[in-house]
């Protein structure tokens, strides 16, 4: 468990924020224009869009929605000449426990996402996008809503924008209420009107996605990211924070630290220096036991491996876990890891749609067994069998949902064994049934 404070390596005075802007009222066009704001678009629109779309691909951002994918790559794989209408939905759905960053965004700069999606629009020649908003963030919606009429107002948005060829529309689409509809194809389904399931992959939205028409799929946050990149250039951008993982990243701190919240740094910074200079320590000074480092679907690290590991795609692999959406779930010495592991569980269960079968049984199955470890009930074969478990769910779904359901319980188990054998009984109770009861 680490007690002691880190030695600072990247100030947290010295980073100024790119996104979650300190300009008071930034959210009003005016504010936004006298800024600077729509000046990285009226520059894009001055570029060719294939150029556009390489400056993204050589300024290496990744994306910011779970899984760190470069987002220039993902951008060529948009088709060039098609008949067939094409997409790009920004994805807001935000559901994952842990992970509340991007209604930053949508209450402190909406036009900087505004901005983004036309300069991605226009890279890929996608004349409609949708903004595709968590259902229960009706305030959130609001604002963007309020937002984009504004952008509509001042010509932003719509036909001829900036008086140029180039014409694009911006829908806001309120979010289905459930996690499942943040994953890429269960989201274009969700638009469509159908059932947040998930399509089976091949084919990839690029070539099939909503109406069967080509469709990008990217982040808020990582769309937030492409004005800063378009008006200030790729090497510049590229300089910022880790060299192969670069830019401004939104880490949500929650869990036991003195300042919960949303922090704008370079990539980069390490998870002490994140938990004890930017979220003011552990209340009490208690130690660390644990943390999530990127939304409960990445593996738990101990407090004891966290010397040294930073919030960066190469670094949290290298520790065994992963950025995710950056949102980092702390625990201090006290925190009863069964209980929290049963709870991330249970969520998982009720959030898996129920299409595949290893999921949807799997998943109640973990939740079942986990609560016979939370009252002390459980037998020693219980471990293996929720690994056993886990590991039957992994890889063997149509979408991430069920890795991110078996990931928490394998690295737990893997990292935290002793807790589980703590609970288990000393006097074997007769459980004959492998994991429901
Ligand atoms: C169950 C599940 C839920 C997801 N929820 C979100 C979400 O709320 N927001 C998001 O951006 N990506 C979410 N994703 C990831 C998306 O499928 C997709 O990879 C992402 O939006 C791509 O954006 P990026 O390349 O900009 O990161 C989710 C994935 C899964 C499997």
């Amino acid at each position: 468990m680490i007690t002691q404070n880190p030695t600072e390596t990247s100030g947290k005075t010295q980073w100024e924020n790119l996104i979650l802007s300190d300009i008071p009222n930034l959210q009003k066009i005016d504010t936004y224009v006298s800024n600077g704001g729509y000046e990285a678009l009226r520059k894009a629109l001055d570029m060719k869009p294939e150029d556009v779309t390489d400056e993204v691909k050589k300024s290496n951002l990744r994306g910011r929605g779970g899984a760190c994918f470069p987002t220039g790559l993902k951008w060529t794989f948009m088709p060039k000449q098609t008949l067939k209408a094409k997409y790009l939905c920004v994805n807001g759905d935000e559901s994952e426990p842990g992970t509340f960053k991007d209604r930053q965004i949508f209450e402190l700069n909406p036009h900087l996402l505004i901005e983004g999606t036309l300069i991605a629009c226009y890279a890929m020649g996608i004349p409609t996008a949708y903004l595709y908003i968590r259902g229960e963030y009706g305030k959130w919606i609001n604002m963007m809503e309020n937002a984009l009429a504004d952008a509509y107002a001042k010509g932003f948005v719509g036909e001829k924008i900036l008086g140029k060829e180039f014409s694009a529309n911006i829908h806001v689409h309120k979010g289905a209420g459930a996690y499942i509809c943040g994953e890429e194809s269960a989201l274009m389904n969700s638009i469509e009107g159908e059932r947040g399931y998930p399509r089976v992959k091949p084919p990839f939205p690029a070539q099939y996605g909503l109406w069967g028409c080509p469709t990008t799929i990217n982040n808020v946050e990582t769309i937030s990211n492409v004005p800063l990149i378009i008006k200030n250039g790729w090497e510049w951008y590229s300089k910022i924070g880790a060299p192969k993982h670069p830019g401004p990243i939104l880490v949500g701190v929650s869990g036991h630290v003195n300042k919960p919240g949303v922090y704008e740094m370079p990539t980069g910074v390490p998870i002490l220096e994140i938990i004890y200079k930017w979220a003011g320590g552990v209340p009490g000074e208690k130690g660390i036991k644990a943390v999530i480092p990127g939304g409960s679907s990445t593996m738990v690290l101990r407090g004891d491996q966290l010397e040294g590991v930073k919030m960066d795609a190469d670094s949290m692999k290298i520790a065994g876990s992963a950025v995710g959406t950056a949102g980092l779930i702390v625990m201090d010495e006290d925190t009863d890891l069964i209980k929290v592991l049963t709870r991330v569980a249970k969520f998982y269960y009720h959030e898996s749609c129920g299409q595949c079968t290893p999921c949807r049984e799997g998943t109640g199955w973990l939740w079942k067994v986990l609560k016979r470890f939370e009252k002390s009930q459980a037998r020693m074969q219980d471990i293996e069998l929720l690994m056993d478990i886990a590991n039957n769910i992994e890889g063997n779904t149509i979408c991430a949902l069920g890795d991110a359901a078996a990931w928490p319980i394998q690295a737990m188990i893997r990292r935290f064994r002793d807790e589980f054998e703590k609970r288990v009984v000393q006097t074997q109770p007769e459980v004959s049934e492998p994991a429901v009861s």
